[in-house]
Parts: C-alpha cells; structure tokens; sequence
C-alpha cells in the first residue's frame, strides 16, 4: 500500500498577530510544522507534500525535512489547499491529510485512520467535546456519519452537536480527486471546505469511519499565542510524566522544561527551573541543581551540577562537580573526578582527570592534563586581536592566582606559576616560573593625612 501524507501548511494564523507564519511557531523549541513532520516521518509514507503560502519562504527555510513542496498562492480554504496538492498522488494511494498546526497527534491515531481506510471508505478523527466552539459538527444518521457542518454554517441544532471534526482524514487518492472537482464555496466563509467532501462521499454510496484519539490534547490546535502556551505545558507535563516513570526525580514537575530528547539513567536528580535543549544524556545519579540550562550536552554518572550553570555541547565525565555558576560553552570535555567552580568560563578545552578549576577564570583553546590547579582569576588569553592560540598545562601543574597564560604557550608537567604571572614564554617542568614585580617595602614613609 502507497501511503502519502499532506499537510496543510498555507494560513497566515491571523491570531498568533505575529510577522512569523503560524506553523513555525515553537512547541517545545520545534516548529509546529516539525512535530507534524517528525509524526509524519515515523509512518514511513512514500511522500510528504506540504501546502505552503503564506510567508512560504520562511517555511521552506526553516524546515529541513524531506518534503515537496506545493504553493497555495491564495488561500481559498481547506479544500482547496489540499488540491493543490495533489501532484503525484495516484487514485490507489492511501492518503492522509493533517494540519500543520496541529502539533501532538499520536503517529499510532494516525495509523488507525490509515487503517481503516479503503476504496469503500474515508477515515475522518473526531471526537467529543465538552465545548465545542468553533470546531466544524460531525452529522449523523442512524449513527452513521453523513457530513460535516462548520461552526459558521450550523443551524442552531447543530450547534448543540459535541462530536467535532479533528480535521485528519485517510482516503483514496482517486476519491479525494473526485470529490474535490466536485465541492464549491457556497457558504458562510465563502471558501472551498475540505470538510464537504464527506457528505459527496456519502451521497456516492462511500462510509466515513470515525476514528477517535486516545487523548483530547491530540486534536488541539493552535491558533492563538494562548493557546500555544497551553499546549506547551501540557505537552512538558507528558515529558515530565514520562521523566519519573522512567526513575527521574523531579522536584516539581511543573517547572522542568525539555525542548529536546533527554536520555536519563538511574535515580536522576533535577530540581526546579531547568531547561535542557538538543540531546542531552544524564547518567545514573547525577543531581542537576535548580535554574541550569543544559543544552545539547552529556554529564556522566555521579556528577553533580550546582545551581545556575549553562552548559553548551559540553560533555563532562562521572564525579565531577561543576558551578554553582559556571559556564561550560562549546566543546568543553572533561575526564572524571574534575571540579569546574563558580564563575568560570570554558570553551575548547579538555580538563584531564581530577583538575581543578575552582573560581573565577577563562580558560579557552586548551588541554588540561590530570591533578591541575588552576588557581582564581587564571585567564587563558587565547585571541591576539585576529586568531586563536592553544594553551597547554601538563599533569600536576599548578597556576598561581590572577595568572595570564598569553597562548600559544606549554606549562610543562609539575610547573608551578607564581600569582600574578603573565606568562608569555613556555614554562619548563618541574620549576616555580613568575613574571611579577618584586614587592618592596619602603621604611618610614607616612600615609598622607587629609587637610584640615
Ligand atoms: C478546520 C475544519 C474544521 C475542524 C478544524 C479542526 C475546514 C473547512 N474546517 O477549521 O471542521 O473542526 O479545522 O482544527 O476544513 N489552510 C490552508 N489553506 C487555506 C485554509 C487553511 O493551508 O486556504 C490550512 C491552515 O494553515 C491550517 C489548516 O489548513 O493549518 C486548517 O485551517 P483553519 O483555517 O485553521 O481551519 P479551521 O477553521 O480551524
Ligand atoms: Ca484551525
């Protein structure tokens, strides 16, 4: 069987009063339209066509799946859109028509309308709703379904009708290409309903199947910036849901937010505010303290993260304690038993084995080796102006406080730099290197007293 997916991608999402097209919206730092493709993606359809045309450009800058693109120049409504695209879809192939911004419909309630789908019958989602406002009504007879009415075209009888149109539907693509040729725009919005197309189907002898979604929250749409910020939640208290089934820890599940994948071993630990973005591995007992963001990162077991850090494509090792305050940017690796402390800053930079980089420092384009004190207010000063230099600090070297390590430079293994230090030449192993001024002491010298 031929599977091939629409999605419906065109509107302006007048609601969401924004220069940004609506289905490029951000639900859980993805667009919309994502979640839509990714659910789309898992079924494995032979094409995905999405019906682009408000700010298109922007759509298809945006988005990376592998999709064709079909432009809907003006948008004459749902039916219309769908036939626009239409190119490339034979009458045998099973298809399924989704909305862009319809973001967390499960791929399984998808798969039940694939399913009962057939040449007989059209698979539409519905279900019941305690208030239906502004959803289009599913009309039945004797039970079974014969059309559906918009909210601006129902009778006031129609209006007391829960069971509401969810919008997906599975049908042939022959059926869907005839019964489009054959809808109008005689109605309350003047525009082409995909959503006639079903009482036609009934009149030429075809079933409508309704198919209903394991939960209410799949069918909600976003329209308004209210309503995405309602479905954010509920989407985050699932994640968080799934978190703690899985033996995570959580503070308050109420204050975590994931906007990507996060892997997690055993007796996790997170508590309030934190937010992890990308792919982000934790291993078994690490403790991530409140307000961290965390971002395509990877924290080995037993490490434990102190409040307030930001971590950016870092991977630390097991045992280590990192913050409270640090920042760990870009390509930041450490091995085990390290210590990153409050208010340093890393970037390039690999820490070797049980290292320390307690306070106050920038440390950028460099390697660590094991047992390396790096004492407060150390600064790598990695760029001239124009390029950066490498900074090498060998095993069980010590840096002196408020040391400048001007790169490209090599303190050798064992080294101590005194405090103080700008440290411009290669430090040899093994000796105490210091480049400060000599202190004097100057003998009855007076300290000034003000004048009266
Ligand atoms: C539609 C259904 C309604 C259903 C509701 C569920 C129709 C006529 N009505 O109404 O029965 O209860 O969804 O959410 O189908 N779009 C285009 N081109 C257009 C018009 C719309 O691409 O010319 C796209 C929009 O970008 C959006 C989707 O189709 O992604 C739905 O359009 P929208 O205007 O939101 O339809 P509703 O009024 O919500
Ligand atoms: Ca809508």
């Amino acid at each position: 069987m031929t599977t091939r997916i629409i999605v419906l991608a065109a509107g302006k999402g007048t609601r969401m009063k924004s220069a940004m097209p609506k289905v490029l919206h951000r639900l859980a730092g993805k667009p919309l339209l994502g979640h839509v493709l990714d659910t789309s993606e898992s079924l494995n359809p032979t094409s995905i066509t999405v019906v682009i045309g408000h700010e298109a450009d922007q759509v298809k800058s945006t988005i990376t799946h592998a999709v064709q693109w079909a432009m809907q120049t003006e948008q004459l409504g749902t039916g219309h859109a769908v036939k626009e695209g239409l190119e490339g879809i034979e009458d045998d192939d099973t298809v399924l028509i989704t909305y862009g911004d319809v973001p967390l419909t499960r791929a399984s309630t998808y798969q039940a309308l694939l399913d009962v789908c057939n040449d007989k019958t059209v698979g539409l989602l519905t279900l019941i709703m305690d208030d239906p406002t502004g959803y289009g009504r599913i009309l039945r007879e004797g039970g079974a379904v014969v059309g559906v009415v918009e909210q601006k075209d129902a009778s006031s009888d129609q209006l007391t009708i829960s069971e509401v149109n969810a919008g997906v539907v599975s049908i042939k693509g022959g059926t869907l290409r005839d019964l489009l040729s054959r809808i109008d725009n005689k109605n309350a919005q003047g525009e082409y309903y995909l959503t006639d197309i079903h009482e036609l189907a009934v009149k030429d002898g075809l079933s409508i199947t309704a198919v209903h979604p394991d939960d209410a929250w799949e069918v909600d749409g976003v329209n308004s910036r209210s309503q995405l910020a309602r479905l954010e939640r509920l989407h985050q208290a699932q994640v968080a849901e799934s978190l703690m089934d899985a033996g995570v820890t959580l503070a308050d599940p109420a204050r975590l937010d994931v906007r990507g994948t996060l892997e997690t071993g055993r007796d996790v630990v997170i508590d309030v505010n934190c937010v992890f973005e990308g792919h982000c591995v934790l291993g078994d007992n690490v403790e991530i303290g409140p307000n961290c963001l965390i971002s395509g990162s990877t924290i080995a077991s037993g490490t434990k993260v102190l409040a307030n850090c930001v971590f950016e494509n870092a991977s630390v090792g097991e045992n280590a304690t990192i913050g409270p305050f640090a920042r760990l940017r870009p390509g930041t690796k450490t091995d085990n038993n390290i210590r990153i402390g409050n208010f340093v800053e890393t970037k390039n930079t690999h820490v070797g084995a049980s290292s320390k980089i307690n306070h106050l420092s920038y440390v950028g384009d460099a390697t660590l080796g094991k047992n390396v004190n790096v004492g407060a207010g150390t600064i790598t000063c990695n760029y001239d102006g124009a390029n950066k230099h490498q900074t090498e600090i060998g095993d069980g070297a010590f840096i002196g406080s408020n040391s400048a390590l001007v790169a490209p430079v090599v303190v050798s293994e064992g080294a101590t730099v005194g405090a103080g230090s700008t440290i411009t030449r290669n430090v040899p192993a093994d000796r105490l290197s210091l480049s400060r001024a000599k202190q004097t002491d100057i003998e009855n010298w007076s300290r000034p007293v003000k004048n009266k």
